[in-house]
């Protein structure tokens, strides 16, 4: 595995970041990444993807899939992604993901990604029935920020594994063809209380859209009712919150509600302990509650207006597919240039 720090790169700072355009985004989408990209773009140049070559690997869903990255789109926006100062733009637009996920096929190791937990999760006991791109999925994820020479990485704790694959790549590639320094090695960024956020059933579950139970997430879509209901009926203990962190060992529900109350206000869980220490959870989870609702309301609101206006939806998007070919398909010559393809 790689060093964190590369001094020697000397190209622009860049973040780049993604999503799937899977039904729905949930609570842990937003404080893991969306709340991220908002934050980020006022320090560096941002690109967000939406990554519908990702989103095939698990099965086609011709009817859907357009829509679904148009719902992407919108809560990009909604929820505060300016399409001015930040490129938003659909992967599939971009033709040369395909083309370096290609070449990074050839320089990604096969034991390293079989190594890779996500795609043994998302597998489950059959590997040998799953699609070939679902295997391949972290070296399209590598292309993609690597497409960009991106230097920063914003995502939650789930994707350390892919990123550290990414910059295995970057390093691999940099080395076998004699060019350090060409490709950066990304950053994650990662830290912070929304990183990691739990089922609200389970606190040894991830939240996600792929459990059966719609009990256990806060959908982005979600209403003030949908919210209160949810977060009453959250898995907790018959303690009260408690004064400091080591209060939380042992009792990973209440530190998944106490870590997203924190995400969400942008405080620190200390912070947060503070206030809420030695109260009960009467009193705690409907204050969380109207905390999400104050918070999410507004942008479900405007995805829904968003999502009505679907041609002035596309123009962003298509607008912003060009400035990002503008990026990529120089650094993909260079790419073309240091393997030694040939150009006429
Ligand atoms: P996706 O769509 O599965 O997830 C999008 C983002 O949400 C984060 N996330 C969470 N964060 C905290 N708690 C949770 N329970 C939770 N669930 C999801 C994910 O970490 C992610 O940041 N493979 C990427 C998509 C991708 C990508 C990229 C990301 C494709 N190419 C290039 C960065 C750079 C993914 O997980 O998407």
């Amino acid at each position: 595995m790689t060093d964190a720090a590369q001094p020697q790169y000397k190209g622009p700072q860049r973040v780049f970041s993604g999503m799937q355009p899977t039904n729905g985004l949930h609570l842990g989408n937003y404080l893991g990444a969306l709340q991220k990209f908002v934050r980020l773009q006022d320090h560096y140049e941002c690109i967000y993807c939406i990554v519908d070559l990702h989103a095939i690997t698990t099965g086609p869903d011709p009817e859907n899939l357009a829509s679904r990255c148009r719902e992407v789109a919108a809560a990009y926006i909604a929820a505060g992604v300016d399409p001015k100062r930040s490129t938003i733009f659909i992967q599939s637009a971009v033709r040369e993901h395909n083309e370096l996920t290609w070449i990074f096929n050839c320089v990604a190791r096969m034991g390293w990604v079989e190594r890779m937990t996500q795609f043994k999760d998302k597998a489950g006991k059959d590997a040998q029935r799953s699609s070939v791109g679902l295997f391949d999925y972290p070296v399209l994820q590598a292309a993609d920020i690597l497409l960009y020479k991106a230097t920063h990485v914003p995502v939650g704790e789930d994707q350390k594994q892919h990123l550290e694959l990414s910059r295995d790549i970057a390093q691999k590639f940099n080395n076998d063809h004699n060019a350090p320094n060409f490709f950066p090695l990304p950053e994650p960024l990662i830290q912070g209380p929304g990183a990691r956020i739990m089922s609200l059933r389970d606190g040894s579950k991830k939240m996600s859209k792929s459990d059966p139970s719609d009990m256990t997430r806060i959908n982005l879509t979600d209403d003030a009712d949908a919210i209160m209901s949810k977060i009453k009926k959250a898995t907790t203990d018959a303690h009260p919150v408690p004064e400091s962190k080591d209060g939380l060992e042992g009792r990973a529900e209440v530190e998944n509600l106490v870590g997203i109350f924190a995400a969400v206000t942008e405080r620190s869980v200390e912070d947060v302990l503070t206030e809420f220490g030695g109260k009960g959870f009467g009193v705690f989870k409907p204050a969380l509650a109207e905390t999400l609702a104050a918070k999410l309301s507004p942008i479900a609101a405007e995805m829904r207006r968003l999502t009505a206006d679907t041609a002035s939806l596309d123009a962003i998007l298509k607008d912003g597919a060009e400035k990002a070919a503008a990026v990529a398909q120089p650094i993909m010559a260079e790419v073309r240039d240091v393997v030694g393809l040939w150009r006429a």
